[in-house]
Formats: C-alpha cells, sequence, structure tokens
C-alpha cells in the first residue's frame, strides 16, 4: 500500500531573516530545516504511518537496538536551486535503489521507490525556502534513513524500523571548492572488508574510517584514501567518496568490487566523461601504478567525487614514507567534467539522460 505524508506544520518556523543567515555560511550539515518526513516499519504491518512533522530529537530507548548494533542506512542526495527559482533532484531513483540494497545488506526492509521519492519531494517541497540559490554551489542537502528501532538487546534483525528524511542547507563539503585537497594513503586499515558492508550506505562503514581519517588530518590531508589491505594490490575509495584519476588521457576509476560504494557523481561522471569523447575505465589501480604514474608523468590529475564534495581536485597523495605530487591538479579535464556536471545539476547545460527531477 502506497505511503502518504500528511503534514503537521512546525508551529514555530525558522525566520526568513534566520534562513538568509544560514544560506550566508551554511557549512555541511549544521543546521536543519523546520520539518522531516517519517514512517514506521513493523515486521507484522509493514510500512504505516507516514508522516511530515517538525523537526524535533526522536524518543529513543537506551536499549534501542541501533545505538548498540548499528542496523542503520542512509542516502545523501541534494536540491538545487535554478536560475529560475525552480527546485531539482539529480537522479533520486538512483537513491532509492541504493537505499533498498544498502537495507538488504544489513537486514533492514526495503521502503518502495515511489514512497521514497513522495517522501523526499514532498518535504523539501514544503521546506522549499530553505533551498538556497545555486551561488558557491549552495544546495539543500537531503539525508533519508533508516534504523532499527526496537527496545531490545538480542542480536537479531529489528522488527520495528523507522524511515525519516531530514534537510539541511549545505556548501560543498570542502569548504574552497575547487581549492585541490591533499590525500593520504593507507592499507593499515579498512573501512569495509570482502563480503562486508562496503558497497551499502551504512553508518559503520563511516566509523570504521575515522581513525584513518584522523592519521590523514594528523598528516596533514584532508582525507584518507584506502587500499585493500589484504592484498595491498588495489585503491578503493576515500572515507566519503570515490576516487578517479586522470591517466594518458583516460579517466580511471577503480571497479565496482562489493568493498566500495557505487556512487552516483561516479557513475555520472563516467557518462558525462563518455559524452564528451573522453575514455573511461573501471578497473584495479594498484598503489604501484598511481605512485609510478604520478611519478612518470603519466597520471596527469586526479580527482575525488560525491555528492557532497562534487568533483574535488586533488593536489597530492602522501603515504607515510613520501609525497607524490599530482603533475596537474585542476588541470583541464577534471575542471571540465566538474563544470559539466555542475551545470547539469543547476540547469545550464543540456540535461541529455533525463537526470534532473522537478521538485518544485
Ligand atoms: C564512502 C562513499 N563513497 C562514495 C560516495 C559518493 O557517492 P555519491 O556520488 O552517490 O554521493 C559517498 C557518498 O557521498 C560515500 O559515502
Amino acid at each position: 500500500m502506497a505511503l502518504d505524508f500528511p503534514v503537521t506544520p512546525n508551529p514555530q518556523p525558522a525566520s526568513d531573516e534566520r534562513i538568509a543567515e544560514i544560506h550566508s555560511k551554511p557549512g555541511f550539515g549544521v543546521n536543519f530545516t523546520d520539518h522531516m518526513a517519517t514512517a514506521q516499519w513493523t515486521k507484522a504491518d509493514g510500512w504505516r504511518d507516514g508522516k511530515i512533522e517538525p523537526y524535533a530529537p526522536f524518543q529513543i530507548q537506551p536499549g534501542n537496538a541501533v545505538l548498540h548494533y548499528a542496523q542503520t542506512v542512509f542516502e545523501g542526495m541534494k536540491a538545487y536551486r535554478w536560475a529560475d527559482g525552480s527546485i531539482w533532484s539529480f537522479r533520486p531513483d538512483e537513491n532509492a535503489r541504493r537505499l533498498n540494497r544498502s537495507a538488504a545488506r544489513l537486514m533492514l526492509p526495503a521502503v518502495d521507490e515511489a514512497d521514497f521519492l513522495r517522501a523526499v519531494d514532498e518535504v523539501v517541497a514544503l521546506d522549499a525556502r530553505w533551498v538556497p540559490d545555486g551561488e558557491g554551489e549552495k544546495s539543500l542537502y537531503i539525508r533519508p534513513f533508516l534504523f532499527a528501532d526496537e527496545n531490545y538487546l538480542g542480536v537479531r534483525a529489528a522488527q520495528t524500523v523507522k524511515f525519516a528524511v531530514i534537510l539541511s542547507p549545505v556548501e560543498p563539503y570542502f569548504e574552497n571548492g575547487v581549492k585541490p585537497v591533499k590525500i593520504y594513503v593507507t592499507a593499515d586499515s579498512a573501512r569495509a572488508g570482502i563480503g562486508g558492508t562496503g558497497y551499502a550506505k551504512c553508518g559503520g562503514n563511516y566509523a570504521a574510517s575515522y581513525l584513518a581519517t584522523q592519521e590523514a588530518y594528523d598528516a596533514d590531508c584532508d582525507q584518507v584514501l584506502f587500499i585493500e589491505p589484504s592484498s595491498k594490490d588495489r585503491l578503493e575509495e576515500l572515507g566519503g567518496m570515490n576516487i578517479m584519476i586522470v591517466e594518458n588521457g583516460r579517466i580511471v576509476t577503480p571497479a565496482l568490487t562489493g568493498t566500495i560504494l557505487d556512487g552516483i557523481t561516479r557513475k555520472s561522471v563516467l557518462q558525462v566523461a563518455k559524452d564528451m569523447g573522453i575514455e573511461t575505465e573501471e578497473r584495479r589501480i594498484t598503489p604501484d601504478e598511481l605512485y609510478s604514474g604520478l611519478e612518470s608523468g603519466q597520471i596527469q590529475e586526479a580527482f575525488s567525487c560525491g555528492t557532497a564534495a562534487v568533483i574535488t581536485p586533488v593536489e597530492s597523495f602522501r603515504t607515510k614514507d613520501a609525497v607524490y605530487e599530482v603533475p596537474q591538479p585542476a588541470g583541464e579535464l577534471t575542471l571540465a567534467l566538474r563544470e559539466r556536471l555542475v551545470d547539469i545539476q543547476y540547469g545550464r547545460a543540456e540535461d541529455a539522460h533525463g537526470w534532473m527531477h522537478r521538485i518544485v
């Protein structure tokens, strides 16, 4: 049965002045809008009780399973305001499908794709004044998520689960936009292992990446790049983004092996590159290929990509022992791909693949 999301309006919505103040310096995931969408699943009755209500704390018992066993998955997507004031999301059906792939891995119930899209569209439309204009690539970050919502410490999948969609005005994750970042490379720890949850967007993968991310910060880097630690023979991804290199004019990115996230930006960049006549390869990239390619100049550019980070150029890769500079950080191909993708998202370039979905 399709879910509806009847609205209980927030009796104390933020003032226009407060929203303008937040839009002037949104940061990332710091401020939340007036409303959220929620629904509740039980094993006996399936999904029920869809609603849009004021953004407010959940009532969580200390024994709630999610606090102990991290049975939770999420999505990350954005609403973009075009110059004519209309509001659009980017490939939301891909997020709906990926949420369900993640849910299946974590033994959480699937959300019907149409219900997912309706929840997102209706809460974004209600909080439309929170969508910043596109200046500085600002947008409204959309965070749909599912979590075990059962007061039970037994180790088994929860029998009651909550779905929610919350919204936060943001600027690109790396504050300086196209300013190249430094990447710390490690094979000492993994965010997810073979047969594990790497392809799922689940909370535990992120908690598992924090130690290595701290090592990156300690080494004066902005993010960590994981090398698969048992074989040490392939690049995986960053803590929260996919990685791409430009090698002899081709875009090369690690193949989807089950241990990395099937990024929607990754997929879109590969398509945009093909559309622009640039060759692409999805395959294993060994650390040696990366380091020797950077030294010889066969690898000219590198960038990370994801919804939060858009496309961020890489300036250097650091290991414990060495620093490998990228010959052309923010090079021609990186910037051309970035511009094309961002122009599609903000309605300034033709949407040849029908990726944009109008919300308002
Ligand atoms: C671990 C990880 N890899 C890659 C990505 C990129 O995925 P997407 O392009 O769908 O945002 C993300 C999310 O942004 C992520 O958290």
